[in-house]
């Protein structure tokens, strides 16, 4: 069975868009391969390493959704980074052999200190972010990553490192594959991308009202501003919503009420509302249970990490005797 690896950061609670762009498919995915999940609490700190934490916080929100949303721990191994230390050991060999060059050429570096402006971001760790997450990728000798399309040039990166590697040592790493998981954006509260950072989020650890009261609040097109209105439901954010968690039948009767006023926006809001709370249901069950039970989520991540370790373990031999820092 081909191994897949992919992680997500620990710098915000999961949300909406983390749960369709990437959780379900991973879910998805854990029946086909042999998969390996984790928390990056080391990236966390790269831009993060003033407020540490959070970065404990958001670890634990993330281990609780993977495991509320399907991922099991039967047919997938879940872990947090920092537990494994081979994986920083990698990350400081490879950076022997990375040119600086090719760090500093990676788009989302000036990107995102450019976003970041307010934090002083020039430092090693932050350069050094695509090289973890290279170490991370091919520790496991990996062969598909699921990830959105902003982390292309990550991978891209990575298949470089691998091949230098390869090539000046010898062949222990296969070259990793983005495995892009195509999904509509999904819009926040006020039509922008959903995001923590634009304050326009819905949570998995929201309770029911919480995400009734946002849903309900949300952006429509702004033409619709009395019932009698008509309006464009392709420029409703809460249109695109209804895209991604309602039936055919009742995207083309909300799409219909909306051109012809036939149905105002809290009638289309509330169909919504009923679909997301469907999707929620299930993972708010688990989620109570997870909670009362937080000896099940501990074994959950020490078996994970256990499993984990036994591969980066061997692949660390391989790099340590291919580098000259074998046994003798
Ligand atoms: N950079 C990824 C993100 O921001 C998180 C990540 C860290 C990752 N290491 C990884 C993803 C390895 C895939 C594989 O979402």
């Amino acid at each position: 069975m081909d191994r897949v690896l992919s992680g997500m950061q620990a710098s915000g609670k999961l949300h909406l868009g983390n749960l369709v762009g990437a959780l379900q498919n991973w879910v998805r995915l854990q029946a086909q391969y042999d998969c390996f999940y984790f928390v990056a609490d080391w990236h966390a700190l790269t831009t993060g390493y003033a407020h540490p934490e959070a970065i404990k916080e958001s670890t634990q929100d993330l281990i609780l959704n993977f495991l509320a949303a399907g991922l099991d721990p039967d047919k997938c191994t879940i872990f947090i980074q920092s537990r494994i230390p081979e994986h920083a050991e990698l990350h400081l060999l490879l950076s022997m052999i990375t040119p600086l060059g090719w760090l500093e050429r990676v788009p989302t570096y000036k990107e995102k200190m450019q976003e970041l402006k307010e934090r002083d971001l020039s430092t090693y760790g932050f350069l050094g972010y695509p090289l973890l997450q290279t170490a991370d990728i091919i520790i496991y000798r990996a062969r598909y990553v699921p990830v959105g399309i902003d982390q292309v040039p990550h991978l891209e990166i990575s298949r470089e490192i691998a091949r230098r590697f390869n090539y000046l040592y010898r062949e222990v790493f296969p070259e990793p594959e983005a495995l892009l998981t195509e999904f509509p954006k999904v819009p926040g509260a006020d039509g922008r991308k959903m995001s923590k950072s634009y304050d326009n989020a819905i949570y998995l650890s929201d309770p029911p009202e919480v995400i009734e009261q946002k849903l309900r609040t949300m952006m429509t097109d702004p033409a619709r501003k009395r019932r009698a209105d008509v309006g464009e439901p392709e420029l409703s954010p809460v249109y695109q919503l209804h895209k991604i968690f309602s039936s055919k039948e009742e995207l083309e009767y909300v799409a219909h009420g909306c051109r012809t006023a036939e149905i105002g926006c809290i009638d289309c809001k509330k169909i919504l509302i009923k679909n997301v709370f469907k999707v929620m249901e299930p993972i708010w069950a688990k989620r109570k249970e997870l909670l009362n039970n937080p000896d099940i989520v501990y074994d959950i991540v020490k078996k994970g990490t256990e499993k984990a370790k036994k591969v980066t373990r061997e692949t660390m031999e391989l790099v340590r005797d291919a580098m000259g820092l074998g046994k003798f």
